[in-house]
């Protein structure tokens, strides 16, 4: 065996010294920081161990190779506990658990505004005895135009305001198309009932060709239709009234205005008294009184189509649109009513 020089011996003590001294160093360090504080010290640039590096140049050519295996193994041990020690740090903190931090709120959603404002209105009726019913969305013309004494060339029949379904139609009820209106209610609710008394409430999807900052082509609207012995306008204004004060506040009022409708005679066009100015007339109604929807006394062939005595009965019905009722109850002023169909939900999260 070769005898080593004195500069090897004293340098081979030296990194065991070293390594040593930073082992225990690190093996005292409380903290990661100082972990790292210590890696710098010992293998940074300057570091002690890193000095001891450039000493071997110095050292007889025999002896080089392992002092340098000598100091590549220090550095390893010294820089596997430095990693070794973090992650004993890293795990304590996970083990660490402070039950005084306040939890994170689970997000919990809530119904659609539609479906909230649907839910009180049909509560709205039911407490007058109206019963809550849903008709087909895809519908017979019968049903949705025919039956309801609208003419085959009226405009609300045209491919520009419908959306019709491409099936061959049936020859007793027609073509197919998507519901415009709730009023696709009114004979079918005849044809069920058979004999008066009828007070429905149908409320629905229902789909128009029309898309823009106040349309949607898929709507909701609900239908009240009244058949019974005796039945009146005033019966229809004042269930109106009701619905006027129940709905949106007790001071708030209706009004009839002259209007015209295929399936109703006479028809009206319902307003409500502003809620902003109190009828007075503002910026949002004008004139004290903002437009609800349609509404009127069924018309005879209506009550003939649904298998009903016009000379017997009579009858009231009204339709309006959901979203439409919703806004004017709330006061909101929707710049795009289709945001209530989009997928935002900082918009929706608010209602
Ligand atoms: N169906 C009519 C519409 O959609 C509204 C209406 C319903 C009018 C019932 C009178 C009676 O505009």
């Amino acid at each position: 065996m070769q005898k080593r020089s004195q500069k090897t011996n004293s340098l081979t003590s030296l990194i065991l010294d070293v390594k040593n001294e930073a082992l225990a160093q690190i093996m005292d360090a409380k903290k990661a920081d100082e972990l790292e504080n210590l890696r710098i010290a010992y293998l940074g640039r300057n570091g002690k161990l890193t000095k001891l590096i450039k000493e071997i140049k110095d050292l007889p050519a025999e002896d080089k190779k392992q002092a340098g295996r000598l100091i590549n193994e220090a550095k390893n041990t010294v820089l596997e506990t430095i990693s070794s020690q973090k992650n004993t740090f890293k795990e304590a903190a996970r083990e660490w658990f402070d039950a005084t931090i306040p939890g994170e709120k689970p997000n919990v959603g809530h119904l659609h505004l539609v479906t909230q404002a649907i839910e009180e209105i049909s509560d709205t009726f039911k407490k007058i005895g109206f019963v809550r019913v849903r008709y087909p969305e895809v519908e017979w013309d019968w049903f949705a135009f025919e039956s309801l004494n609208i003419p085959k060339g009226h405009p609300a029949r045209d491919d520009w305001e419908t959306f019709f379904i491409d099936t061959p139609p049936n020859s007793k009820y027609g073509r197919v198309c998507l519901t415009p209106h709730t009023s696709s209610g009114q004979v079918r609710e005849m044809e069920r009932v058979k004999n008066p008394p009828i007070r429905m409430i149908n409320i629905a999807k229902c789909y128009r060709r029309q898309l823009d900052v106040s349309h949607t082509q898929m709507f909701h609207q609900f239908e009240g239709l009244v058949v019974d012995k005796g039945i009146s306008i005033i019966h229809l204004k004042g269930t109106l009234d009701y619905f006027a004060r129940n709905f949106f506040g007790k001071d708030r009022k209706t009004r009839l205005r002259p209007h015209h409708f295929q399936f109703t005679e006479p028809s009206f066009e319902v307003d409500i008294s502003c809620g902003v100015c109190k009828g007075k007339g503002c910026k949002l109604c004008k004139e004290g009184w903002l437009e609800l929807g349609g509404s009127g006394m069924v018309h005879p062939t209506v009550l003939k189509n649904g298998g009903i005595d016009p000379n017997k009965y009579t009858g009231f019905a009204f339709g309006w649109g959901v979203e439409r009722t919703f806004m004017m109850k709330s006061g909101l002023e929707m710049g795009d009513i289709r945001l209530l169909y989009g997928t935002d939900l900082k918009f929706l999260t608010q209602f």
